[in-house]
């Protein structure tokens, strides 16, 4: 539980959503830390790529998470860029071979269990803004701040399009990316181990509609009040 004056806030939701967005932009308005645990996930994706582990092999996957994968996020020009052992993989693990085998990975109990354990000694004092799938639900139950984003698929199409145009990674076809999202929606929806779901007290925001900035000034001031509590029952 956490007894700060800082409160933590979860934002879950689907792929594309603009959660990475919205609570990168939340952290910085609050002096917060963000972690985007969507990277985390495609981070060991990588690695399970390039080192071939088959992920039906127990052993193989538990030592990896074990001995052989170290993620670490580093300041960049004021850019979060996600590392794996070492080496920047920001631009990496966006691409599509990661995209495509990023959902099943994250289906592993075993890879769940190292990165939840992982994201809550992160977020243990709160002063934390965490985007994923479960975030609300499993890795900060507490959390005082709970957003659930939903947007339409061909407004999250668009959106990713133009973020990895921007990233200049090409390796994507516009359907591709839409096939792309709906697949992992699904796998991440239906999976055994934490699936993608809204937790009970989250608030839900379609934002298909809204600009970053209106979408902002809206979780600003529900965070901001919590914040205003949580001091107040501090100091009682
Ligand atoms: O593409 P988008 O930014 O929406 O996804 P992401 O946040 O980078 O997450 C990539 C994938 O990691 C998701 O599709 C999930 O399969 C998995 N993930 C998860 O299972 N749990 C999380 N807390 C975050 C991501």
């Amino acid at each position: 539980m956490n007894t700060s004056k800082k409160i933590t806030i979860a934002v879950d939701g689907f792929a594309a959503c603009g959660k990475s967005t919205l609570a990168k932009a939340l952290a910085k308005e609050l002096n917060y830390a963000y972690v985007d645990s969507g990277a985390m996930y495609r981070a060991v994706t990588l690695y399970f790529l390039d080192n071939n582990i088959d992920l039906d092999d127990k052993e193989a996957v538990q030592k990896a998470l074990d001995e052989q994968i170290y993620i670490e996020f580093r300041n960049i020009d004021g850019n979060n860029h996600t590392f794996l052992n070492g080496i920047d993989v920001e631009e990496e693990i966006r691409s599509f071979r990661v995209s495509d085998f990023v959902s099943p990975v994250a289906t592993v109990s075993a890879v769940r269990r190292t990165l939840v354990k992982i994201q809550q000694a992160i977020g243990k004092n709160g002063g934390i803004a965490m985007d994923g799938r479960d975030i609300g639900t499993v890795v900060f139950k507490d959390a005082e701040l709970k957003l659930f984003l939903t947007a339409s698929i061909e407004e999250r199409t668009n959106r990713r399009l133009q973020e990895l145009q921007s990233k200049n990674i090409q390796d994507f076809t516009a359907e591709a990316v839409a096939e792309n999202l709906k697949t992992r929606d699904h796998i991440d929806s239906t999976r055994a181990d934490s699936p993608l779901m809204q937790a009970e007290d989250a608030i839900e925001i379609d934002n298909s509609l809204l600009t970053p900035e209106e979408q902002l000034a809206y979780t600003l001031e529900l965070a901001k009040d919590l914040i205003a509590e949580k001091k107040k029952q501090a100091t009682v």
